[in-house]
């Protein structure tokens, strides 16, 4: 759990955008396209690809609010300049209510 807690947290900061996700999830590929529409390009986590991707999974589950999620239901999780942002929903609110760019632009994923 430590070390997991340590990978991402060394991705998180060392990557302006980093999205958790699992392959074959619809939503991962969603939230992918919107970010690479906007110029974006988000390091990708795949979870069920990578060695700590079961302690990785119970950090996110914590962070989204806890309660034993299912993998599919903590990926997406976006992470934008070192802070957790959410997942889908949050992602899709943000970029109706224009929130999101601005977000970017801090984070010094996007430049335009
Ligand atoms: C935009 O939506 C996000 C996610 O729901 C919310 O956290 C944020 O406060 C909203 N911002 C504005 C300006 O409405």
């Amino acid at each position: 759990m430590q070390a997991a807690y340590e990978k991402v947290s060394v991705l998180v900061s060392g990557n302006a955008v980093v999205v958790f996700t699992i392959s074959g999830c619809c939503m991962c590929h969603v939230v992918k396209q919107l970010l690479f529409g906007l110029g974006v390009g988000p390091t990708v986590v795949e979870l069920d690809r990578c060695a700590s991707g079961s302690d990785i999974h119970a950090l996110l589950v914590r962070l989204s609010g806890g309660g034993g999620k299912p993998r599919q239901q903590v990926v997406p999780a976006v992470f934008v300049g070192g802070k957790f942002l959410g997942g889908i929903e949050t992602v899709m609110a943000c970029h109706i209510n224009g929130t999101l760019v601005p977000l970017l632009k801090d984070a010094g994923a996007l430049w335009l």
